[in-house]
């Protein structure tokens, strides 16, 4: 441990095989933000200033993906640490496996695998693509993988090899070569696991102290076999915005910690500067908990900011509605009318058709099954709202500023109390400054 002025040095902090394996000065991570709030601007900055981040590759088109891929690679030395969001696809296992031919194809050594409830092939294509046997005569494996969990069954998937069914059916289709599959027994499907304790966008609402020792625990009991694997590392994100935070995590055993909320407020944030502004002004107790759109059958949640803004309690009740409706057409008038004028501002046969198109270019196999099921086509014309709300935030547009989607946990407020009256508040504080540049401050 070494100190700086009789205090620890950050550089002290976490697990020194996390900085090493991953070349970086702190056991800190940027987690991955969708449709490029983790922008490419935000991975170069924190690669320049050698530390870890992940793109939002969550939501963006291959094409957007393919270029974002060649800028960074274009602009950071080959051997920056930087990585790329997967996120796990039940609706669309193809994008999914679409998206790690990309990240193969570009050679993207890292990522961050998100939203997994088991391992799908795509992932442990993505784990085992490259692996072989070194000369220590132990198995090396080029593809580094951070498996976010906020439940244990899914942190013990990550902390065990990959599922033997799943590595003999990529060997057998010839995605994976049998040298590769002959080492699967031997290698874990994440190098790191992050315990994602109740933070913005999907949470599970697991409070950070609970989490974390569980997983810590969970990793030590099935970290132990085969005693040859290295030790998975164990971090932890949600609710970090402080100080304070962040040491007792580190106190917690947390061998790195990961950061959301907190970096949409950045001059490199992807979002709009009207987001930022309400970002800014945030305290702790302004966030919510909503339906997550791609998992609104199931009742999955995701937290939000609140204050200021409609989007919350509209979101929830789109909802109670999907739940105590089979259809759009058993909505009463006085409904109808509240959602097409002040929800969607259009009719719902206009959101239907515009969704119709979507299905029929992007998941044209879906379209007949919720064509024939009222209670689907529901479904799909509230998830309309979600898409709308998140456009009309990173848009920044002047127009229905209300339904701003915008998700935020309590991280931000905290981060905001803590920084006011330092001179520091603000997301654009370093642009004032004139500073947008690495310092040794940062
Ligand atoms: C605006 C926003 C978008 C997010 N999008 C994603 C995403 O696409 N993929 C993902 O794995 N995590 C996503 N997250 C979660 C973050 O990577 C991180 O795990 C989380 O924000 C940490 O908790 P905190 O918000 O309390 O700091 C998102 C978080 C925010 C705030």
């Amino acid at each position: 441990v070494t100190e700086r002025d009789g205090r620890l040095a950050p550089e002290s902090l976490g697990s020194p095989a996390f900085r090493a394996a991953h070349a970086v000065r702190l056991a800190y991570v940027a987690g991955s933000m969708y449709k490029g709030v983790a922008s490419v601007a935000m991975v170069r900055r924190m690669a320049q200033a050698g530390l870890l981040a992940y793109l939002g590759a969550g939501g963006l088109t291959p094409e957007r993906l393919q270029r974002d891929l060649a800028e960074l690679r274009s602009s950071l030395a080959s051997e920056a640490s930087w990585g790329v969001n997967l996120l796990a696809s039940i609706e669309d296992p193809e994008a999914e496996d679409a998206t790690v031919d990309l990240l193969l194809h570009n050679g993207v050594r890292r990522i961050e695998a998100a939203a997994y409830v088991h391992m799908t092939p795509a992932l442990v294509r993505y784990r085992l693509s490259g692996a072989r046997l070194g000369a220590d005569g132990r198995p090396h494996v080029p593809n580094m993988v951070l498996g976010k969990a906020s439940r244990p069954e899914v942190a013990a998937a990550f902390l065990s090899p990959p599922p033997p069914a799943i590595v003999t059916a990529l060997r057998d289709a010839g995605r994976i070569t049998a040298s590769e599959s002959a080492l699967a027994a031997r290698v874990a499907m994440a190098d790191d696991l992050c315990a994602e304790a109740d933070s913005g966008g999907h949470t599970d609402q697991r409070p950070l102290c609970v989490l974390l020792p569980d997983m810590v625990r969970l990793r030590d009991r099935l970290g132990a076999e085969p005693p040859s694997r290295p030790p998975i590392r164990v971090g932890v994100a949600g609710g970090l915005g402080t100080p304070e935070a962040i040491a007792a995590a580190f106190v917690m055993r947390a061998d790195f910690v990961l950061t959301g909320s907190i970096n949409q407020c950045t001059v490199e944030s992807g979002t709009s500067e009207r987001v930022k502004e309400l970002l800014a002004q945030a305290g702790i107790q302004d966030t919510a908990i909503v339906p997550a759109a791609d998992m609104l059958e199931i009742g999955a949640k995701a937290q939000v900011l609140r204050r200021g803004l409609f989007f919350p309690a509209r979101a929830n009740r789109l909802y109670e509605l999907y739940r105590a409706h089979n259809s759009l057409e058993e909505l009463d008038d006085r409904t109808v009318a509240q959602l097409e004028q002040k929800y969607f501002r259009r009719s719902l046969d206009d959101v239907w058709a515009e969704t119709r198109a979507y299905l029929q270019t992007a998941r044209p196999a879906e379209l007949p099954r919720v064509e024939a099921d009222p209670k689907q086509r529901m479904a799909h014309v509230f998830k309309w709202y979600f898409v709308h709300a998140t456009r009309l935030a990173m848009r920044g547009s002047s127009e229905q500023r209300v339904d701003y989607q915008v998700p935020c946990g309590p991280a931000m407020g905290a981060l905001n109390a803590y920084l006011r009256g330092s001179g520091l508040g603000g997301w654009c504080f370093s642009q004032r400054r004139g500073s947008v540049r690495p310092s040794s401050h940062d």
